[in-house]
């Protein structure tokens, strides 16, 4: 058997263990020189070839130099290990108590929850009440006490969407009236309410319809209150939720709960006026019913038209939001997409 070199071995395996750089390699090294098939391993166990005195000596030698590897690599480790939180690494990561914290992701409300709030706020400081009705309705309350008799072909105007039943049959309100008469029976003039709420059409779907959208219902009744009353209220309204004038226009219309009936445009905020997608290229938007309410609309619900007269009006809310936020489409409330949502 040839002289075994410790002395070669062991600078060999003094550098290896120097040069590990983390754990893994120094295990490489572990695994060189003291693993199964490692260069002192094979070492140790090729000793009982030798002669026995030779034996001893290079024995103790081997020996010894096992014990001086695994304790280098032993004090390696754990120095790699420090490394890991070594003053320099700890400095590189500190935390640094004065950058600007980041921004957690809250929550926030929907365009039009932020409408709906805004224009109760506005209403109620007027001395508005805010009431709210069914969204399942029966035809009593959606058509018949409204002035629309059953076969009248005003009915057709509001496309609804019916539920089947056993019995009568009920339907999903097509617009905020209803509460109108449900508010009256159980209330005396003078009253004034607004209502906002969600109501349901069976219309084909484009840039500015909807199958459901919200309305806002008002109701004002009192001993003489006149159309004067409405346009002062609502000319009130706009600037209050706008915050700013805006260019209102009434036009006469026709509705058979009202009488007279007008609709109410304002001049498209999304185009400015020039014309867009949104008002159909007439710079102008419909945002609201309203009318004189019809006698026949008091009777059903058992106030005397006699003693008490005012107005009503229903706007469309989702009209409003796309002209607060300038949103040329009205789907993208219901989209649920969060591009479109989070920039409120
Ligand atoms: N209910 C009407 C609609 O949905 C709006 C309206 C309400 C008109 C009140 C006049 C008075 O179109």
């Amino acid at each position: 058997m040839a002289k075994i070199d410790f002395k070669t071995l062991k600078i060999e395996a003094q550098k290896a263990v120097k040069e590990a750089k983390d754990l893994k390699e120094l295990d490489t090294v572990y695994r060189k020189y003291l693993g199964k098939k490692g260069e002192l391993t094979l070492i140790l166990r090729s000793l009982k070839y030798l002669p026995e005195k030779e034996r001893k000596k290079q024995g103790k030698l081997a020996n010894q130099l096992k014990k001086e590897i695994s304790s280098l690599i032993e004090g390696e480790s754990k120095s790699i290990e420090k490394k890991g939180f070594s003053f320099a690494k700890a400095t590189e990561d500190k935390l640094d108590v004065t950058v600007p914290g980041e921004k957690p992701i809250l929550g926030h409300l929907h365009p039009l929850t932020l409408v709906k709030r805004k224009t109760e706020e506005v209403f109620q400081a007027m001395g508005f009440s805010v009431i709210e009705g069914p969204e399942i309705e029966n035809e009593w309350y959606n058509f018949d006490a409204l002035n629309i008799p059953k076969d009248h072909p005003a009915r057709d105007v509001w496309d609804t969407l019916w539920i089947k039943t056993e019995e009568k049959p009920l339907l999903l309100r097509t617009h905020t009236s209803p509460v109108q008469i449900r508010y009256m029976e159980k209330n005396n003039p003078p009253l004034r309410i607004i209502v906002p709420g969600r109501i349901f059409r069976h219309e084909a779907t484009d840039a500015s319809h909807e199958i459901n959208f919200y309305q806002l219902e008002g109701l004002m009744l009192g001993k003489e209150i006149a159309t004067a009353n409405f346009k002062a209220i609502i000319k009130e309204f706009f600037s209050r939720f706008f915050e700013k004038e805006v260019k209102i226009r009434l036009r006469p219309s026709y509705f058979p709960f009202t009488e007279p009936s007008f609709e109410v445009d304002m001049s498209c905020l999304v185009c400015g006026g020039k014309g867009c997608k949104v008002c159909s290229g007439t710079g102008w938007v419909e945002l609201m019913g309203a009318g004189m309410v019809h006698p026949n609309v008091l009777k059903a619900a058992g106030v005397n038209p006699k003693n008490w007269q005012g107005f009503a009006f229903g706007i469309g809310m989702d009209r409003l939001a796309m002209m607060k936020y300038k949103i040329n489409n009205i789907r993208l409330f219901y989209s649920g997409d969060l591009r479109f949502l989070q920039q409120f």
